[in-house]
C-alpha cells in the first residue's frame, strides 16, 4: 500500500485518517478499554488466520504441542498417518482439557475427569461404563473437534475460527514474499524451530507489541545500551545520513490485509552470511561458506537480498517474524486489555552446523530474549505507555503521522507500516462502532 492508495479520509471514534491534511491519529481508548478487547476477540481473532505453531515442532505420529490461541486451548499434533492436525483441547463429555502436557508424544489423549479417551486421530475410543448410555449415544460423532480451517504456508501453521475464511495464501498477501526470504536461508527450504520457548507476560495492550515489533523510530533511544555494546564489540555503527535516524537504510512497507514490514539493510550481522567481529574470528570461514552456498544456489542478487537485508514482519494480527541477527517467531495473545502473554521461538535452517547454530541462539537470547538487550527495555516502554494510557479520557489521541508528507518511499522510522496495521484493525472493527 503506497500513500496513493490509502483509503479515503475518514474520522471515527478510534481513528482520524486525513491523508490530504497529513494527519493520522489513534484514539487511546482502543488500547485501554476492556469492551474494545471483547469486540476484538470476535471481530479480529475469530475472523483472521491466527498462527499456531511450526510443523517442525511435531515430527512423528503422536507428537503434540499444546497451545493457547484466541483464548482456546488447542493441540497441534501429528495423527496416526503423520498428518498435521489441530484439535480443540476439550473433552466432548464435559469439556475438561484432554491433553494437559505442554508437549510430548501421545498414544492417546485421556481425559482425567471421567476417563473418556481419544486416539491420535481424535476419535473417541474409550468410554467407561458405556453400556449405561442409551442407543442414541454415537461415539463416532464425539471425536475431538477441529477449528473450521487449518492452513499451512511453508511449515507455518495457522488456524481460522471463521468458517468463511479466505484461503490462507490469499490472506497472507504480500507477507508471503517475506516468509519466503526467511525460508530460502535453508538449502533444502526446510527451517526448524529450535527447542525451547521464551515466555513472558507484558502488562500492556497486545497492539502495543505489534507497533513496537516494527517501530524503528524507538531503536536509537530505547536501545542505546545495545547499540553501545555493539560499537564496543567492534561492529561499525555508522552515523545516520541526513534525514535518517538509523545507521543503515531501511524502508517501511504495507503488504496488504494489515500485514506490514520494515525492510532494512543489515548492519548488525547475521549467521546467514554476514559476519561481524562479535561472532569471533573463528566463525568467519563458516559464515563465508554459508554465503558461498547462498550465492551458488540463488545467484548473487537474490543471495544479497536474503543475506544483506533483514526484516521485521507483522502478519496481521499477532504474528511477528523478526529476521535479524537471529530469526524469532513471536506471537502474543491478550489476557486483558492491559495484559498480554508472549511466546517466542528461534527458527533456523535444518542444515545449520553447531557453530552457526550457537551464534544464532546467542543472538536470539542477546537481543530479543526476555533478559536480552532489547526485550526488557521494550517491556519497560510498553508498560510505561500503558500507565500513561490511563489518561485517555483527558488526552484521547496519539499521533501517528510520521512520513505522511512524503511521496513514495517510507523509511523504517516512518509510520506507514503502523498505519497499515491500524487501518486494517479499523476496517474489521468498524461494525462494532457506535453510530
Ligand atoms: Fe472428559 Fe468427563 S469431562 S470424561
Ligand atoms: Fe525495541
Amino acid at each position: 500500500m503506497s500513500q496513493e492508495n490509502l483509503p479515503e479520509a475518514f474520522t471515527s471514534e478510534f481513528i482520524i485518517n486525513n491523508p490530504a491534511g497529513q494527519d493520522f491519529q489513534v484514539n487511546r481508548r482502543a488500547l485501554a478499554d476492556p469492551k474494545v478487547l471483547e469486540a476484538e476477540m470476535r471481530h479480529i481473532f475469530d475472523t483472521c488466520w491466527i498462527y499456531v505453531g511450526h510443523a517442525s515442532e511435531v515430527r512423528e505420529p503422536g507428537d503434540f504441542q499444546t497451545r493457547s490461541v484466541c483464548g482456546r486451548p488447542l493441540i497441534l499434533c501429528r495423527d496416526s498417518q503423520n498428518r498435521l492436525r489441530v484439535f480443540l483441547n476439550a473433552c466432548r463429555h464435559r469439556a475438561a482439557v484432554v491433553c494437559r502436557e505442554r508437549e510430548g508424544n501421545a498414544k492417546s489423549y485421556f481425559c482425567f475427569y471421567h476417563g473418556w479417551s481419544y486416539n491420535r486421530d481424535g476419535e473417541l475410543d474409550g468410554v467407561p461404563g458405556r453400556a449405561s448410555y442409551p442407543d442414541s449415544f454415537d461415539a463416532t460423532k464425539l471425536g475431538l473437534a477441529e477449528p473450521p480451517h487449518v492452513g499451512v504456508y511453508k511449515d507455518f501453521v495457522f488456524v481460522s475460527f471463521n468458517p468463511q475464511a479466505q484461503p490462507l495464501e490469499d490472506y497472507l498477501a504480500g507477507a508471503k514474499e517475506y516468509i519466503d526470504l526467511i525460508v530460502e536461508q535453508s538449502p533444502s527450504g526446510r527451517m526448524e524451530v529450535i527447542r525451547g520457548t521464551q515466555e513472558y507476560d507484558i502488562r500492556a495492550n497486545w497492539k502495543l507489541l505489534v507497533e513496537n515489533s516494527f517501530d524503528d523510530y524507538h531503536l536509537m533511544t530505547t536501545h542505546s545500551t545495545w547499540l553501545n555494546y555493539m560499537k564496543r564489540s567492534g561492529v561499525e555503527i555508522k552515523k545516520p545520513e541526513r534525514g535518517h535516524l538509523m545507521p543503515a537504510h531501511g524502508v517501511g512497507k504495507a503488504l496488504g490485509n494489515g500485514h506490514a514490514v520494515i525492510d532494512n539493510v543489515n548492519f548488525r550481522g547475521r549467521p546467514v552470511a554476514k559476519w561481524i567481529p562479535l561472532y569471533g574470528e573463528e566463525a568467519k570461514p563458516e559464515i563465508e561458506r554459508i554465503r558461498a552456498e547462498l550465492v551458488d544456489r540463488l545467484g548473487e542478487a537474490r543471495a544479497t537480498r536474503v543475506a544483506d537485508t533483514n526484516r521485521n514482519l507483522v502478519v496481521f494480527p499477532n504474528l511477528v517474524l523478526n529476521d535479524g541477527s537471529s530469526i524469532t517467531i513471536r506471537t502474543f495473545h491478550p489476557l486483558a486489555a492491559d495484559h498480554m502473554q508472549v511466546r517466542a521461538w528461534a527458527l533456523g535452517p535444518v542444515e545449520e552446523t553447531p557453530k552457526a547454530r550457537a551464534i544464532r541462539l546467542d543472538s536470539f537470547l542477546t537481543f530479543y530474549g526476555p533478559g536480552g538487550f532489547a526485550t526488557p527495555d521494550d517491556v519497560e516502554a510498553l508498560e510505561s505507555v500503558q500507565k500513561g494510557l490511563a489518561t485517555f479520557r483527558e488526552v484521547p489521541w496519539s499521533v501517528m503521522s510520521r512520513g505522511m508528507s512524503k511521496v513514495g518511499e517510507q523509511l523504517n522510522t516512518d509510520e506507514l507500516h503502523l498505519r497499515a496495521f491500524w487501518l486494517r484493525w479499523h476496517e474489521l472493527m468498524a461494525p462494532t462502532f457506535e453510530e
